[in-house]
């Protein structure tokens, strides 16, 4: 987190709503996973760690019921207004359709927010990057109302409010791993998540002589509206016949072996693909968690590597852009492991660099991608940070 980002949205604030008296600035991060990929929505583990980058905002009551948004990434846009007599969804809504959502769903608790809002927001998660800038936007509102409003929940129940929101008013029917990791998130550690209890534990991430680095694509992914709904519905078919067969709930039920046993009961190739990727990962996940904890690092990293394989293989999210990423840091020494991180279709990739390495990997996948793609990737060196915060 960097205080200096409260300086710019206390600015922002000023600029449009005349004073800064009263008003209360907050942060919350985006994420990044490192391995467990199209498993939260099947019942199977995850385990991301929050970002030093995120969301930023200014906040303060209005006496009025309106609801004043702004955002300092989107100037054009100006202060977009709304009411809290009518959360209906609006042509112009835009990114406020985020906080929105979320102060939809909070009502839709019961928790009713009696005065209006003037906030705004300024962010530093790279655009469309696939590092959770919605997940954040959601996260930061729902902190900001249990703070300004007194509303009685946990940040647990901010990640379930935010993931209620998303898929039920933004129209994107997202797992919990982005919201779990953004309200729960812990510097130095990642979160070994089981989605299906949300019974969670810390790891320690402990690189020493290496450091997570974050590959951005460049190429913008768009979740709504994408194959993300159409994964999520044929993992659900999957889950059905193998319910019936192998007597499981979800998907992260199952092991490697009993998936083999059993996977001829589902007659459709493709369906039968999604659902081996959402099994192996979850079971990838967990050795990798274990390996992580006896410090083989190495392990690891080959385990990131395979996740990747069998998302663009079997789970087919990965696109040519990411593809090319990972195949070129697979081949820089000193590259410990290198995958797509998050939904796919462009965002980013995850890798563990050794540190005397990471120039020779900036430069050899640099150029190749440059070579390959035909525009430039972004690197940016990332440290796992807290979850949201009054700053
Ligand atoms: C997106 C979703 C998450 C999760 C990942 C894939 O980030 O928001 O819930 O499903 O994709 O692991």
């Amino acid at each position: 987190m960097d205080r200096s980002f409260k300086e710019e949205v206390l600015k922002a604030f000023k600029e449009k709503f005349g004073d800064i008296e009263d008003v209360k600035c907050y942060f919350a991060p985006g994420r990044v996973n490192l391995i467990g990929e199209h498993t939260d929505y099947n019942g199977g583990h995850v385990f991301p760690c929050a970002l030093t980058i995120g969301t930023y905002a200014a906040a303060r009551p209005r006496k009025d019921r309106k609801l004043c948004f702004y955002s300092a990434n989107m100037t054009k846009s100006g202060v977009i207004e709304s009411s809290l007599d009518d959360f209906r969804p609006l042509k112009d809504d835009s990114w406020t359709a985020y906080p929105k959502g979320v102060m939809w769903a909070f009502a839709e608790r019961g928790m009713k927010m009696e005065q209006g809002l003037d906030l705004v927001i300024y962010g530093n998660i790279p655009n469309g990057s696939g590092l959770s800038s919605s997940a954040s936007l959601e996260v930061l509102t729902g902190f900001i109302l249990r703070d300004l409003y007194g509303f009685a929940v946990t940040n647990q129940d901010l990640a379930i409010i935010g993931q209620y929101s998303e898929n039920h008013y933004n129209g994107m029917n997202c797992g919990i791993m982005d919201q779990f990791a953004s309200a729960m998130g812990k510097a130095d550690n990642a979160i070994f998540l089981d989605c299906a209890s949300l019974n969670y534990t810390y790891a320690p991430i402990v690189l020493d002589d290496m450091s997570l680095v974050v590959t951005n694509t460049n190429k913008k992914h768009k979740l709504v509206g994408s194959a993300y709904n159409d994964r999520r519905n044929e993992c659900d078919a999957a889950t059905k016949i193998l319910a019936s067969v192998a007597g499981i709930q979800t998907l992260g039920d199952l092991s490697n072996e009993d998936f083999e046993k059993y996977k001829d009961a589902i007659t459709d190739p493709v369906v039968q693909k999604r659902a081996r990727h959402a099994v192996y990962e979850n079971n990838r996940t967990l050795e990798a968690v274990e390996a992580l904890k006896d410090g083989r690092i190495e392990e690891f990293g080959k385990l990131m590597n395979a996740s990747h394989v069998s998302l663009r293989d079997d789970f087919e999210v990965s696109c040519k852009e990411l593809d090319v990423l990972a195949e070129e840091a697979w081949k820089v020494p000193g590259v410990i492991g290198s995958r797509m991180t998050g939904g796919g279709f462009g965002g980013c990739t995850v890798s563990i660099v050794k540190n005397e390495a990471i120039d020779r990997f900036k430069q050899q996948v640099g150029e190749a991608y440059k070579a390959r793609v035909g525009y430039d990737c972004t690197f940016y060196i990332v440290s796992i940070g807290d979850g949201p915060s009054e700053i």
